[in-house]
């Protein structure tokens, strides 16, 4: 077996601060150690305590001036609107319309699914996104072409065929028969192979009859440990929509509800406005929301109340929500994040911050076994934080000599240039 350890400034999250109190939700040394064993965490702690412990063959590698943390978990993202992101003009009905639809046409031609998902990848690396809950594409190329290239690379990520029979272009719709059959091949072919999980995704209640949501469910139910992400109350014409479309159910989660969809390992993105009573059903069911700052600011959904998640302990995950996000980065969406709190009068606390892009993602993926922090024995993906990335951040940082004040400096300036280095499995997989 291979030992390899990182010599840096070290951080990781042990729990939500909301919960723990700040000071017990994370660990940190300033001259750290990372020991790495066959791609898991061996050890974490102090370089002088643990350097002495290392087998005589193993490497040590220094980063200097470099925060090492988790890598980042991204619960929301769509990786055929790659090729679309900043599409402007529009709230989100129109802009599905008007740029989003056309642009997963293209995705029924897998060499063209391959590039984009190629592309996707290394983006998500470059900026620190070692796990992501990704939507495909109604075709089912395009989530073969995904899990290739994400088994390619040994990453932990999860994905799904959009499921989606009315309410859209002819040339994306599916039913559900077609649905059930294609789903059902994709999860045989991928779900627990190596690092990837499948996600029966349909795309929102506006896009599938009862019918096909009725199959969602069967299909939740014929597969042990398999995902649900979808979309949830994001935009007030959606929700109205889905009272329409609806009649007979008492609001939009009661939609997925009465389906059967809600549950551990189920994610809905946005969650904007819901009522109380919605929340306490997704506290019930376990279900996790993805809160994702930069597309409701793009597509002026609203602002998303992060204290009434956490009084009703409701697991939160972060996401990009990329191509209606504007950004592939966890930093910049944590920036933006903590601008839509102050514009509620809440503050967003760098630990918190920290918390929600690595364990707390973990946790509302039900990933918190494998990965999120640095754990003894969860697999080692990490990134390296870089204090130069600019002469900017350079100068800040050396203002800057408080832990938490570094944190939310990073997180306020960093982008992918403050991403030196991402590791998944303990294997280098960018370098900037
Ligand atoms: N609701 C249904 N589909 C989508 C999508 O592709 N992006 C966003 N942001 N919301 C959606
Ligand atoms: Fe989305």
């Amino acid at each position: 077996s291979t030992v390899h350890a990182h010599r840096s400034a070290l951080i990781h999250s042990l729990g939500d601060p909301a919960k723990l109190g700040i000071e017990n939700s994370y660990q940190y040394f300033d001259d750290g150690l990372l020991v790495i064993e066959d791609g898991r965490i061996a050890a974490v702690g102090e370089a002088e305590k643990l350097l002495p412990g290392l087998p005589a063959a193993a490497q040590v590698t220094e980063h200097k001036d470099s925060l090492l943390c988790p890598g980042f978990i991204d619960t929301h993202i769509h990786y055929p609107q790659t090729g679309m992101i900043a599409a402007y003009g529009e709230q989100l009905l129109d802009w599905l319309n008007n740029y989003t639809f056309p642009t997963e046409q293209h995705f029924q031609d897998k060499e063209h699914a391959a590039g984009v998902a190629d592309i996707f990848l290394t983006e998500l690396l470059r900026n620190g996104t070692t796990t992501a809950l990704v939507f495909g594409t109604v075709h089912p190329e395009s989530v073969d072409a995904f899990f290739e290239a994400a088994e390619q690379r040994d990453l932990r990520m999860i994905a799904g065929k959009v499921m989606m029979d009315r309410n859209a272009p002819d040339y994306l719709t599916d039913t559900p028969e077609s649905s059930y059959k294609e789903s059902k091949a994709l999860i045989e072919r991928w779900h627990g192979k190596g690092r990837l999980h499948y996600a029966v995704t349909p795309r929102f209640a506006p896009t599938s009859t009862g019918e096909q949501l009725a199959v969602a469910g069967q299909l939740l139910g014929e597969y042990p440990d398999l995902y649900m992400h979808t979309h949830l109350s994001e935009n007030k014409k959606e929700i109205e929509w889905v009272k329409e479309l609806f009649p007979e159910r008492s609001g939009y989660l009661d939609v997925y509800d009465h389906y059967e969809l809600l549950g551990e390992r189920s994610v809905l993105a946005h969650g904007v406005h819901l009522s109380d009573c919605e929340c306490e059903r997704l506290a019930e069911t376990d279900s996790a929301i993805a809160f994702c700052p930069t597309s409701n600011l793009f597509l002026g959904s609203g602002l998303f109340n992060l204290p009434k998640m956490e009084a009703h302990n409701i697991k939160v995950g972060l996401g990009t929500d990329v191509g209606a996000g504007t950004s592939f980065s966890i930093l910049q969406t944590l920036n933006e994040a903590y601008k839509l709190m102050q514009l509620q009068q809440e503050k967003l606390n760098p630990f918190k911050s920290l918390y929600l892009a690595t364990l707390g993602g973990a946790q509302a993926l039900k990933l918190d076994d494998k990965i999120g922090n640095f754990s003894i024995g969860k697999e080692a993906d990490f990134v390296v934080l870089d204090y130069n990335a600019t002469p900017l951040m350079s100068y800040r940082m050396a203002q800057a000599k408080e832990l938490e004040e570094r944190l939310f400096v990073l997180m306020t300036l960093g982008d992918d240039r403050t991403i030196s280095e991402t590791f998944a499995m303990g294997r280098s997989v960018h370098q900037r």
